[in-house]
C-alpha cells in the first residue's frame, strides 16, 4: 500500500521502473502472466494517480526576505548566513573580518554579500544600513569572550567586552528598528539578539562576558516590548546556547596544556552528553527569522543540551 501514497514524481517514478520490468522479464517465459495480464494494470493505476497526485514544491522559509547577520565570517555566524540563503534570503554577512567573510560570501554567489562592519561603532551601522536596501532580519550575533574573574578582568578589557557585545546589539537593534520601519513592504521584521547560557547562568571565571550577555538578554526584552507596544510588528528574541564547537573553541583547546580534560569538562555540563554544533544554533535562528514564529518576542531560546536544567 506505501507504493500506492506519494507525490506527482513519486508515481511517475514507480511506473517507469516497473515498465522496465515488464520489458526485462520478456526474458523469462514464467513471468508472463505477471507481464501480460498484471503490470499493465498497475501501470495504469500508477499513471492515473499521477495525473492526479499533488505536486510537491520545495517550500523556502526565508523566501524573499533580507537578513543581515552580524560575526557572520565565522562560527555560528557562518552557519547562519548558510541556512539563511539555503532558505532563500539574500544575506548581507556583516564583520571586521574582511578575509573570511568576503570568501563567505563568494562561495555562496548571488544571495550573499559582505559588509565590513564593527558592530560597536554606530557610523558603521549607518552606512552599511543606508547602503543595504530594507532588512526583515538582523541577527546580533557578534561577540568576543573576555576571560578573567572579578578581581582579573582590567576596567579597559570590560569596557571592550561591553563595547562589542552589548553596544554592538544596542546598536544592531536601534538601527535595525528605524530600517524596518522605514520597508516599503510595511513595517516588521525579526531581531535576534545572541545571548548565551552565560547570560541566565553564572561562571566564576567569566565576569564581564556573563553581564555582557545579561545585558543582552534583558535588552532584548526591552526592545520587544517597546516594538510590540507600539505595533511596529518587529519582534526580538534572544538565542542561548551552551557550548557549540566553533573556530573559537579550537582556538581556547590550542591554548591549554591538557585540552582533552579541559573538552571532556565541556562535554560533563552538558547533560545530552556532548557539545553542540552550529547548525543547531542556525535552526533556531531559522525558527526566530521565519513567519513561523510570529507569536514568539521578548523570549529566552536555550540551545544547551540540557545545561540549564
Ligand atoms: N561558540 C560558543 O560556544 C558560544 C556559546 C554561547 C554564545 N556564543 C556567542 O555566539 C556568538 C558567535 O560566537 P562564535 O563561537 O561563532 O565566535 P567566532 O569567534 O567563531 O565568531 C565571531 C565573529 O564575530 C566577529 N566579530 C568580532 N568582533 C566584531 C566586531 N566588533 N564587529 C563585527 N564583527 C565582529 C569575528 O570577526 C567573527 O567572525 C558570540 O556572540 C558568542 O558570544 C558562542
Amino acid at each position: 500500500m506505501k507504493w500506492l501514497i506519494g507525490d506527482k514524481n513519486c508515481h511517475k517514478f514507480q511506473s517507469t521502473h516497473l515498465l522496465k520490468f515488464i520489458v526485462a522479464s520478456e526474458a523469462h517465459p514464467p513471468l508472463a502472466f505477471l507481464r501480460v495480464w498484471v503490470a499493465p494494470v498497475v501501470v495504469r493505476l500508477f499513471d492515473y494517480r499521477a495525473d492526479r497526485a499533488p505536486q510537491r514544491t520545495m517550500i523556502m522559509r526565508l523566501n524573499e526576505k533580507t537578513a543581515l547577520v552580524t560575526g557572520g565570517a565565522s562560527g555560528l555566524g557562518d552557519a547562519i548566513v548558510r541556512r539563511f540563503v539555503a532558505e532563500g534570503a539574500r544575506v548581507i554577512i556583516a564583520d571586521i573580518d574582511g578575509e573570511n567573510g568576503r570568501a563567505l560570501a563568494l562561495a555562496l554567489g548571488n544571495m550573499a554579500s559582505f559588509a565590513l562592519l564593527d558592530v560597536s561603532r554606530e557610523e558603521d551601522w549607518t552606512r552599511v544600513l543606508a547602503e543595504s536596501g530594507p532588512i526583515d532580519i538582523i541577527v546580533n550575533n557578534a561577540g568576543i569572550t573576555t576571560h578573567g574573574s572579578i578581581e582579573d578582568v582590567t576596567l579597559e578589557q570590560f569596557r571592550h567586552e561591553f563595547d562589542v557585545d552589548v553596544v554592538g546589539v544596542f546598536l544592531g537593534c536601534k538601527y535595525g528598528i528605524a530600517n524596518m520601519k522605514a520597508n516599503p513592504k510595511g513595517s516588521g521584521g525579526s531581531i535576534i539578539n545572541m545571548s548565551s547560557l552565560c547570560g541566565v547562568r553564572a561562571q566564576a571565571d567569566l565576569a564581564a562576558y556573563n553581564a555582557a550577555k545579561a545585558a543582552v538578554t534583558h535588552l532584548t526584552k526591552s526592545v520587544a516590548m517597546h516594538c510590540a507596544t507600539k505595533g511596529y510588528g518587529i519582534r526580538c528574541n534572544s538565542i542561548h546556547p551552551g557550548v557549540i564547537h566553533t573556530p573559537i573553541l579550537d582556538k581556547v583547546l590550542a591554548q591549554v596544556p591538557n585540552p582533552d580534560e579541559v573538552y571532556a569538562g565541556w562535554v560533563s555540563t552538558h547533560p545530552i552528553g556532548r557539545i553542540g554544533r552550529p547548525e543547531e544554533i542556525a535552526a533556531m535562528a531559522l525558527y526566530l527569522a521565519s513567519d513561523e514564529s510570529a507569536f514568539t518576542t521578548g523570549g529566552e531560546f536555550r540551545v544547551d543540551g540540557g545545561s540549564s536544567i
